[in-house]
């Protein structure tokens, strides 16, 4: 194998090499030559090699530029040296990552990730965590154990009797709860819909004395980081209400908790320990590879409840933990590699640098922008910021203008009515001068469609 092997890795290190120079979204005409692909299984059997020169030059010029420096879409990170090369060699090992007795090192690495992150994030000793696909999964596994948890009390054993004849419980999210928390509550079958939705002000933070009076099982979701804005709930207060009433309090934390690393952005999840769950992602901000999400949960036989199965042929309880009682996954791939792997080359000081790093360059994009007169609609508070270039229709085409020129990428929104440019900084990759680039790319997109428009 080690030809092949050693032939993907000078691929692949072309490929990064390539990535500051070539355009960020792929060209055209790479996406209709994709066409190539479309050919019937072939009876044969056929050579490794070739399999794989395949995909480079099909498949290659037809990806976007997601680990390089310039692409500032969604919420999308990079791929930290260690953690990508941690991810190949945990290819080769190939570990099934759900019991300790059977791949011993993958989940060893498991439990020390999670006790790194408890005690980087300031959370209690005993919280337990389960490595999933993402802040969507992340927040299904916490919300599962929140569910658990709230409906035990009263006198409800979910997992064994479902939610038939259930008490109800109450769920309270902010007015800028994100998708995927009102995706995991239909899975758990809590409803998309019959959230109780709190009020939030100009900048997406719920306002804490709009909660409402909490009664029986409930569970309440705040957020760190709006995909949009990157402002926070207030967390410290909403605990406060909300434990009161004896409720669950859930963080959706998918790229803003990681402000914790940071002395400078800590303050903005002040009182997150507070809370009984955490989901984030190592895929946005901590800059492991696709995909990599972390749900952490105060309570561990609230998740070991809602996730642990048992089967005569699968080794159970032991004095090490399995992976696969705390997830809702029963085979899974060691997620714990990658994450080890990007802790422990940053350190903590590297992740507080990465974080500030980025919430600099944000800072800078948002001045640049609107010193040239572009107007900047959120509070750059961490790394995302909101551009408007007036009418939706001209921010609409200057965004497509930006997308085609191809320096950067960047996506579009409607933030509080108001069509925006979105720009996400999360990559390790990502300097002053590729800013500075990009401003000037944006800069060149809005010109180039007021002329468009005056002509
Ligand atoms: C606040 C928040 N929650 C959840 C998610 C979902 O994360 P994922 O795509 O990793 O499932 C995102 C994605 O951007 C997010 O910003």
């Amino acid at each position: 194998m080690k030809p092949l092997l050693e032939d993907a890795a000078r691929r692949a290190a072309e490929y990064l090499a390539s990535l500051p120079e070539r355009r960020v979204a792929p060209p055209p005409e790479a996406v209709r030559r994709l066409s190539a692909l479309d050919v019937p299984l072939q009876q044969e059997p056929l050579d490794p090699h070739r399999v794989l020169a395949e995909l480079d030059e099909l498949v290659t010029p037809a990806t976007m530029a997601m680990a390089g420096p310039r692409f500032f879409g969604f919420v999308i990170g990079g791929s930290l040296p260690a953690a990508l090369a941690a991810n190949w060699l945990a290819g080769a090992w190939d570990q099934n990552a759900g019991m300790y007795a059977v791949t011993p090192g993958v989940a060893h690495l498991e439990q020390v990730v999670i006790r790194w992150l408890n005690d980087l994030f300031g959370l209690p000793a005993g919280t337990t965590g389960a490595l999933v696909t993402g802040a969507t999964m992340a927040n299904f596994t916490s919300l599962a154990a929140a569910r658990h948890a709230v409906l035990k009390r009263a006198g409800w054993n979910v997992e064994a009797d479902g939610l038939f004849g259930a008490p109800p419980v109450t769920v309270i999210v902010g007015e800028e709860v994100h998708i995927t928390v009102l995706k995991a509550l239909g899975m758990l079958g809590l409803g998309r819909n019959r959230v109780v939705r709190v009020p939030a002000d100009e900048q997406g933070r719920m306002r804490a004395g709009k909660l409402p009076r909490i009664e029986g099982p409930t569970i309440v979701c705040v957020q760190a980081g709006n995909v949009n804005s990157g402002s926070f709930d207030p967390i410290a207060d909403v605990c406060e209400r909300a434990h009161e009433g004896r409720a669950w309090v859930h963080v959706d934390g998918a790229f803003g908790l990681w402000a914790k690393a940071s002395p400078r952005y800590a303050p903005l999840v002040h009182g997150m320990e507070q809370a009984d769950s955490w989901s984030m992602d190592a895929h946005k901000w901590l800059n492991v590879p696709y995909d990599c999400g972390i749900a952490l949960v105060r309570d561990t036989e609230a998740l070991a409840a809602a996730m642990a199965i048992q089967a005569a042929y699968i080794p159970t309880a032991q004095a090490e933990r399995n992976p696969f009682d705390y997830t809702p996954e029963f085979s899974r791939r060691a997620r714990g590699v990658e994450v080890w792997a990007a802790l422990r080359s940053l350190g903590r000081r590297g992740l507080a640098a990465l974080i500030e790093r980025n919430c600099v360059a944000a800072q800078r994009f948002a001045e640049r922008l609107g010193a040239a007169g572009c107007e900047i609609l959120n509070d750059v508070a961490l790394n995302q910021v909101l551009v408007s270039f007036g009418e939706p229709k001209e921010t609409e085409r200057v965004i497509a203008a930006v997308q085609a020129d191809g320096t950067c990428w960047v996506g579009g929104t409607v933030w509080q009515g108001r069509t925006a440019m979105r720009i996400s900084v999360c990559s390790w990759a990502t300097t002053e001068a590729d800013v500075d680039a990009s401003v000037a790319a944006m800069l060149r997109a809005r010109d180039q469609v007021a002329g468009g428009a005056n002509r």
